[in-house]
């Protein structure tokens, strides 16, 4: 076994109120982790986490078997992408420079080596190539997504985390943006850690789905498991929608 992510009795809190309970998880490489839960309970204050995007007020997080808070922290985030609802893409570089900003941080690269990463992120996410010179502000809403899985995708990490990336699309987008993530994953052998407010999604990506409520997890297991077993109501009615 190979742990990529040890998430150790992790508490965090906002101020006074904590809205992570010593919440302990750990990810293998190659795992698909789906996250799934109520709306507050503390789902992307967990992933963010990971990055160090939250510190936590009691417990430790472990990256590669390195401590988060004694690591560099902007090299450790160059291998782990991060993907957002609504993309966040910068407004003002064009879709090249988006998908090229991260591996631009780690070496100058020229005009030829940037056109072929794109071409082959653009190609990825099932998007023309003519996508390359245009704005954020020129692409509608599912192509933004797809750009910004291109750009967290383009620095090659090993982990990769997304927070609900596919809710702000139709139904037809999110299910051909739910079969390349599954393609991405099965090639590459990337660990993903997942957000979703849809237990479709949760079984037909995840190799293993975590439930949450209130800044705990309520229970964790594949999908097989989950709907042999679930823990009390709570989960059969989140399991059952
Ligand atoms: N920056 C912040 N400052 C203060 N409170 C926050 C902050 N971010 C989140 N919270 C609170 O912490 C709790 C957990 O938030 P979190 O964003 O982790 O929930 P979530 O499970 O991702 O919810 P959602 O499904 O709505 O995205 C919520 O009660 C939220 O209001
Ligand atoms: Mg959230």
């Amino acid at each position: 076994m190979n742990k990529i992510i040890e998430i150790c009795n992790v508490s965090a809190a906002y101020g006074e109120s904590e809205v992570l309970n010593q919440v302990s998880l750990t990810i293998e490489k190659g795992e698909f982790i789906v996250i799934i839960g109520p709306s507050g309970c503390g789902k992307t204050t967990l992933l963010k986490t990971i990055n160090g995007l939250v510190v936590p007020t009691k417990g430790e997080v472990l990256v590669k078997g390195e401590q988060l808070k004694e690591c560099n922290l902007v090299f450790m985030r160059r291998n782990i992408g991060y993907a957002v609802q609504g993309a966040k893409l910068f407004p003002h570089m064009s879709v090249e420079d988006n998908i090229c900003y991260v591996p631009e941080l780690e070496n100058k690269m020229t005009g030829d080596e940037k056109s072929r990463l794109v071409r082959r992120m653009l190609e990825m996410v099932e998007l023309p190539f003519e996508l390359a010179v245009r704005f954020p502000r020129q692409l509608s809403g599912g192509q933004k997504q797809r750009v910004g899985i291109a750009r967290a995708m383009a620095a090659d990490p090993d982990i990769l985390l997304m927070d609900e990336p596919f809710g702000a699309v139709d139904e037809i987008t999110r299910k051909t943006l739910q079969e390349g993530l599954a393609g991405l994953w099965q090639k590459t052998g990337i660990t993903i850690v997942f957000i979703t407010h849809d237990i479709g999604e949760a079984f037909r990506l995840g190799s293993r789905i975590i439930i949450m409520k209130d800044g705990v997890i309520w229970q964790e297991g594949t999908k097989d498991e989950l709907l042999r077993s679930p823990r009390d109501k709570f989960v059969e009615q989140l399991i059952s929608r």
